[in-house]
């Protein structure tokens, strides 16, 4: 049967409020889309399916004080604390770094194909990675490919919300998380994690700071193997030293040099449809881009894009765009100043 039989067939129940046979044939599109290599879609789908019957199995009346009671407040709170649920199709092409971030990256994933292999020879598996670096040079782009390459949900933590005044909450928050994400094999991305750090200013209480940290330890300690944190911050030294030492894998993302602002400009004109004028004029634009971010250089670049291709249209061209040089330097040099 091909997938748009599946969709027919989906309609055709969803409008009939026939829930049994609609659950049938959500099913069953899963598994076509596993044996069709779409892995990506047959995971969302799925944890489409899970939350909704989740949901609904909380939305039936419960006793309050049973234990289906519990459990839904429990769903509830889990869901605030995190920000959101995602998979990712990135890839390593998607990512622009240094040969060393590369391997040590390319090494991570590699690992955790090999799960069974290692666990034969009773090896431990590198499961808690520390991102740092300047801001946007990669740290949250690297744990959607590495999601990607994974093929595994990634669960993004609200540290926001996680980090509370009040005395004690915060640590019990984290182990509410770790304890319910881990139960799903997922990948837990903490993105600015040196927030943490603020529990030390919200808190009168100085062991507040010493117990977050400690819930922080136990949590890494007992994390199942199959499970991943990611942890991301552009502050590193905010970072306790104890804590620091806990990751397996600590990967610096820096600002770009020549050959990976090259290397990003290509990656951005991937698709052929706007050309770059000589090389000459990019020798230039690359010096004048040097000390950006890869996150400023790209997104200057797409609008100097957008300009010529305006450009195009009111000059009636019909040829191909061609990004004008002087707009993207006059940016590039506006966002330097900015710094
Ligand atoms: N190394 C890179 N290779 C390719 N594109 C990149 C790279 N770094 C950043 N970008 C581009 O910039 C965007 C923002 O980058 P990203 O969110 O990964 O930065 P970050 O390091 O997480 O920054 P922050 O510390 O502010 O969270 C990416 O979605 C991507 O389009
Ligand atoms: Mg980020």
């Amino acid at each position: 049967m091909s997938q748009f039989n599946y969709i027919k067939d989906i309609a055709k129940f969803g409008l009939d409020n026939d829930q049994e046979k609609l659950l049938t044939a959500l099913n069953e599109l899963i598994e076509h889309s596993k044996q069709t290599k779409k892995i990506n879609f047959a995971l969302q789908l799925q944890s489409i399916l899970k939350e909704s019957l989740r949901q609904n199995k909380a939305s039936n009346l419960v006793k309050a004080g049973s234990e289906s009671h519990f459990n839904r407040i429990e769903d509830r709170e889990y869901n605030d604390l995190i920000l959101e649920k995602l998979t990712s199709d990135y890839r390593f092409k998607n990512l622009v770094t240094s040969e060393e971030t590369k391997r040590e990256l390319e090494l991570f994933v590699k690992e955790h194909h090999a799960v069974d292999i290692l666990r034969k020879y009773n090896l431990p598996i590198a499961n808690k990675i520390l991102f740092h670096g300047p801001s946007g040079c990669g740290k949250t782009l690297a744990s959607y490919v590495i999601a990607g390459e994974l093929n595994k949900i990634m669960v993004v933590v609200n540290l926001g919300s996680i980090v509370s005044s009040k005395l004690g909450e915060t640590s019990k928050n984290l182990a509410k998380i770790f304890r319910k994400a881990s139960s799903e094999d997922c990948i837990i991305f903490i993105d600015e994690f040196d927030s943490l750090g603020k529990v030390r200013d919200y808190s009168q209480d100085h062991g507040e700071m010493k117990r977050v940290v400690n819930t922080i330890l136990q949590l890494f300690d007992y994390l199942p193997q199959s499970s991943i944190v990611i942890a991301a911050t552009n502050q590193k030294d905010m970072l306790d030293s104890a804590l620091m030492r806990r990751f397996d894998v600590n990967i610096k993302f820096d600002l770009p040099n020549e050959a990976q602002i090259a290397e990003l400009i290509e990656l951005t004109l991937r698709n052929g449809k706007i050309k770059l004028p000589a090389k000459s004029s990019l020798k230039s634009i690359i010096k004048a881009a040097l000390g950006l971010s890869y996150y400023s250089i790209q997104r200057t670049l797409i609008t100097a894009i957008k300009r010529s291709i305006f450009a195009n249209i009111e000059n009636k061209s019909i040829t191909t765009p061609t990004v004008d040089m002087k707009v993207w330097k006059l940016l590039l040099e506006a966002e330097k100043k900015a710094l």
